[in-house]
């Protein structure tokens, strides 16, 4: 089984190298990100960031618009409103105490008043949404993409990734005419293999747009990901590691 994927890495469409990776398994690891930016504590760190739900039908009269009546609910203590909501729920955000969400959950035309949550995008349930299995459907019936060879024209790889381990592949066929190729960083007889069967990279240089890297080095992540989502190596799930996907 081994499907094989080639990469085109670009730096503002300028550099670009190409990568080759033959796989046993499409596989998805998660790219470590940086994490949301939360909102800094303000007025003081017992204030939360909590959703307003309104029934924006209940609006008294004597309130003009609907941001009139939710600025007359706000505590003056509290801060000011952080967003308004309008098209699929009516309501805004604000920092608030406990007791203050509380109280603001018995406002009359107020429907709920919940914790703000950050949720941070996972790529470990790709497979499942897609639905994609191991025992049956699309995965089995093309033998993992058994001899495909894939070519992404991307920012490059970072080959030392679990994705591109080749344990169980073979050579790549004899028909395949791409190369690896050394480049300043990059040591192709090092780094490539039966999975990343061609690296190369084609620069524009200009230095003015920062696209001077001759090397398929991938050092912005974006090529990396989606070579390892297209045909990347099975990689098992390590949970504590998804705490910062973002
Ligand atoms: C590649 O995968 C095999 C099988 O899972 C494992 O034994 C080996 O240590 C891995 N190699 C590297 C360099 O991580
Ligand atoms: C790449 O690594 C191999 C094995 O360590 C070494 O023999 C070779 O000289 C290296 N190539 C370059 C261009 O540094």
């Amino acid at each position: 089984m081994a499907s094989t994927l080639s990469i085109l890495s670009f730096c503002s469409l300028l550099v670009l190298a190409l990568v080759l990776v033959q796989s046993t398994h499409s596989a998805i690891i998660p790219e470590p990100k940086n994490s949301i930016a939360k909102h800094t504590p303000h007025p003081s760190s017992s204030h939360l960031t909590y959703i307003v739900q309104t029934n924006h039908l209940a609006k008294p009269s004597k309130f003009t618009t609907l941001d009139h009546w939710y600025t007359s609910m706000v505590p003056t203590t509290s801060s000011r409103i952080l967003y308004t909501y309008g098209t699929v729920i009516h309501g805004f955000a604000v920092r608030l105490t406990d007791g203050e969400a509380r109280r603001m959950s018995a406002v009359p035309g107020v429907t709920r008043v919940y914790k703000d949550r950050v949720y941070h995008t996972q790529t470990t349930r790709s497979p499942w949404f897609m639905g994609l299995h191991d025992d049956f459907g699309a995965w089995p019936d093309t033998d993992f993409g058994d001899g495909i060879i894939i070519g992404i024209v991307d920012t490059g790889i970072w080959p030392k990734r679990a994705s591109f381990n080749d344990t169980g592949l073979g050579p790549v066929r004899a028909t395949w005419r791409g190369k690896c190729v050394d480049a300043e960083g990059f040591n192709a007889t090092l780094l490539c293999n039966n999975k990343l069967v061609g690296a190369k990279s084609f620069t524009v240089n200009l230095p003015v747009l920062e696209c001077d890297d001759p090397s398929p080095r991938d050092h912005m992540g974006h090529g990396t990901h989606v070579a390892s989502t297209a045909a990347g190596a099975e990689v098992p799930v390590k949970l504590h590691a998804l705490g910062c996907v973002g």
